[in-house]
């Protein structure tokens, strides 16, 4: 069974590249390397003992990918992960992101279309619900608008498939992600920001091995208990398996609909405050912050209800908050060590 699995070689991709292996998926990688390294590679193959085919091309170029779908024509279904999703980036420069993340989208789509592929998994995000009226979270919660042309794309995305699949052949599961972390327990793939990290994981752990002077914590004047915001962090390889649950779903053709979204996530919320001490108990360091002000764009509060992809997709995430520092921590030192 072929899979495309776009932006395969980046944090959340890299993972499931490995579970979809280890599941016996042969997998073919497209990854312009924007926001990843060719390296990936070797350590995917490392994990699994399995290569990935692989392409370096970009797919918002119409021929390239059309060409790729025509030599491709036994893939099975997509996993679509490739896009770009630094909030305040998209907020500078949104045509990049629309050009970008709605472009290869409908290159993709089309290329499906062209060859009679079915089924496609969607990277989307808890950035659709924005700040929810009502948490814990359901999957039919109002989708409100975006605070930025990031979180944009992803409801203008999930919108395109939901349309295409009432008038073509297509079946869509949309993975809404909230706030994936952590790494492989062999530190040998992670999250890897290219330059100052924007989310607090890696910011933590570069702090902590000396790449950055402190972690700057944005604001603790909000309404919670200990005044910083929360978020419902999830374990990258718990957000991995379930996109194979996904991918089994649809080929089992268990689908109730033909476009269903489940959130993905502990439904456990954790204050920034929280994560540095989780860090702090599984690293056994003391991490160096400072209580700045607030940073546009964030929201105060939210964390999912995963009854839906508890009992529906048949997934449920396994590991703790100290399972995400601690392999954050790992995969930090082994960076160091390279
Ligand atoms: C988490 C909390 C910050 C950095 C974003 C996107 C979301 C997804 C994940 C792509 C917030 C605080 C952070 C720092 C801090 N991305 N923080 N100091 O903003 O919840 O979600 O990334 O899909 O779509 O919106 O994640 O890790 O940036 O922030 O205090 O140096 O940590 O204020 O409360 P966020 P984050």
């Amino acid at each position: 069974m072929k899979i495309l699995v776009t932006g395969g070689t980046g944090f959340i991709g890299s993972h499931t590249v490995v579970e979809l292996q280890d599941k016996g998926f042969e997998v073919v990688i497209v990854d312009n390397l924007s926001n990843s390294i060719f390296e990936v590679l070797d350590k995917i193959t490392t994990i699994s003992g399995k290569r990935p085919l692989f392409e370096n091309f970009n797919l918002v170029d119409p021929a390239a990918t059309a060409d790729f779908f025509n030599r491709h024509s036994d893939l099975k279904a997509v996993i679509h992960f490739a896009a770009f999703k630094a909030v305040g980036e998209s907020v500078q420069f949104p045509l990049l992101y629309y050009r970008n993340n709605i472009g290869s989208l409908v290159n993709i789509l089309q290329g499906m279309t062209d060859h009679a592929i079915t089924d496609i998994v969607f990277s989307s995000s808890c950035t659709v619900y924005g700040q929810p009226d009502q948490l814990p979270v359901k999957e039919d919660a109002p989708i409100q608008k975006a605070n930025s042309p990031y979180g944009n794309t992803k409801q203008i995305s999930e919108e395109i498939i939901t349309d295409l699949s009432n008038s073509a052949n297509i079946r869509a599961i949309l993975l809404r992600y909230f706030n994936p972390i952590g790494a492989h327990e062999s530190a040998l793939i992670g999250e890897l920001p290219l330059g100052v990290p924007n989310n607090l994981m890696p910011y933590i752990t570069q702090t902590a091995i000396g790449k950055r002077e402190f972690l700057r914590v944005w604001g603790n004047d909000y309404n919670t208990p200990d005044g910083t915001p929360i978020r419902d962090y999830i374990h990258v390889v718990d957000l991995a398996k379930a996109h194979v649950v996904a991918m089994e779903r649809m080929i089992g053709n268990k689908m109730k609909k033909n476009v269903e979204m489940f959130n993905l996530a502990t439904g456990n919320g954790s204050s920034v405050m929280e994560v540095i001490q989780s860090f702090e108990r599984t690293s056994g360091l003391k991490l160096d912050y400072r209580i700045l002000e607030r940073r546009l764009g964030d929201i105060e509060k939210v964390w999912a209800d995963t009854t839906f992809a508890n009992e529906e997709l048949g997934w449920k995430a396994e590991r703790t908050l100290d399972d995400m520092t601690r392999s954050a921590w790992n995969w930090e030192k082994a960076l160091a060590n390279k």
